[in-house]
């Protein structure tokens, strides 16, 4: 099955972004045929510095890359270097109510939150109807806050196919929801907005300083806790195997546990996870030129694609020679 997603180049990736997002769009390369991007156009909308958008692009893609992309199977490249799909995006736009877009959740709560919207930040859900229609994508891997945006992509492609024929394959969504929501150091939900996050990338020192540090309740040691309201236990649900998980829940349960001692076995679970792609960090640090070369070969194959969903869509409006 074709499979697409996108990342917005936005800050330091985190842990709540490798267990929501990026875990299960790497898993999902070993049986399908999966396009991924770095959604820079993207993240243009909230107008971050030129320096911020081109470095956050590579850390981007140096992440993916060493968390297991697999550069050869995978199409992988950043969203501006294929602009087919922003004249998609005009075309798309002309089929789209304006209804449709003001109903978008994320528009209004970024307006609620006193936010003087541009119109990028109103049309962001045709553009990303333009990325999933040009590959013709069939399963889009999302976090439930995007479930909206693959219905507004559904919506459109179904006007567009009745006004013109059949041009987009209408894609399903594929909503992550194994992991509900993975919480900040504050407990609220792990954001780069919130600063509350664990990076997957930061020095192993302060992820620990981070780690022994996440907010928990006063329950004395000696007292049983509930481990299903504490912040410790649901990183630990993330990491530790189940036969591990079990032996905490155990402690939780039956007193005489500190929250310290969940916190250090944490840290050194989350330090050990991560290690080996730490190591292939630092290796593509010191070799941009390969990252570069990968996303150039992938705008390659994804224009390939991305130009021949174009030319049928201009030609069906009139767009021709
Ligand atoms: P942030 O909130 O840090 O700005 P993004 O909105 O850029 O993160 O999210 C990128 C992807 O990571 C999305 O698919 C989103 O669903 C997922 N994600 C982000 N934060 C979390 C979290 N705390 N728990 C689970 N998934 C998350
Ligand atoms: N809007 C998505 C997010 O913020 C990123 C994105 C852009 C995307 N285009 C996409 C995701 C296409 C899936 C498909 O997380």
């Amino acid at each position: 099955m074709r499979v697409l997603s996108g990342i917005q180049p936005s800050g330091k990736l985190h842990i709540g972004n490798y267990y929501g997002a990026m875990r299960q769009h790497l898993h999902l390369q070993a049986e399908h045929n999966c396009f991924f991007f770095i959604a820079d156009y993207h993240a243009l909308t909230s107008n971050p510095a030129a320096d911020d958008v081109a470095a956050c692009t590579l850390d981007v893609a140096m992440d993916y890359i060493a968390l297991g992309l697999d550069t050869q199977k995978t199409v992988f490249w950043r969203q501006s270097d294929v602009p087919e799909v922003t004249e998609l995006t005009w075309l798309l736009s002309c089929v789209t109510p304006m209804g449709l877009l003001q109903r978008c959740t994320s528009y209004k709560d970024k307006i609620a939150q006193g936010l003087a919207p541009n119109h990028g930040l109103f049309a962001y859900p045709v553009l990303q109807a333009a990325d999933i229609l040009i590959f013709n994508s069939e399963l889009v891997p999302v976090g439930a806050d995007q479930k909206q945006h693959i219905e507004v992509t559904r919506d459109i492609a179904g006007r567009f196919n009745s006004a013109y024929g059949e041009v987009f394959t209408i894609p399903k969504e594929h909503i992550i929801e194994a992991v509900a929501i993975v919480p900040g150091v504050d407990g609220r939900k792990m954001s780069k907005s919130y600063g509350n996050t664990i990076g997957i990338f930061e020095p192993e020192s302060k992820v620990k300083k981070k780690i022994m540090k996440i907010v928990t309740d006063s329950i004395p040691v000696a007292e049983p806790k509930d481990p299903d309201k504490c912040n410790v236990f649901a990183l630990l649900k993330l990491i530790a195997s189940p036969e591990e998980l079990g032996e905490w829940d155990e402690k939780y349960r039956s007193g005489g546990m500190g929250y310290g001692e969940a916190k250090k076995r944490l840290a050194e679970l989350v330090i050990d996870y991560f290690k080996p792609f730490r190591v292939k960090r630092a290796e593509l640090e010191d070799n941009i030129d390969y990252v570069k070369g990968v996303l150039a070969d992938g705008a390659e194959r994804a224009r390939a694609v991305a130009g021949q969903t174009l030319k049928k869509a201009r030609q069906v409006v009139g767009l021709r020679r």
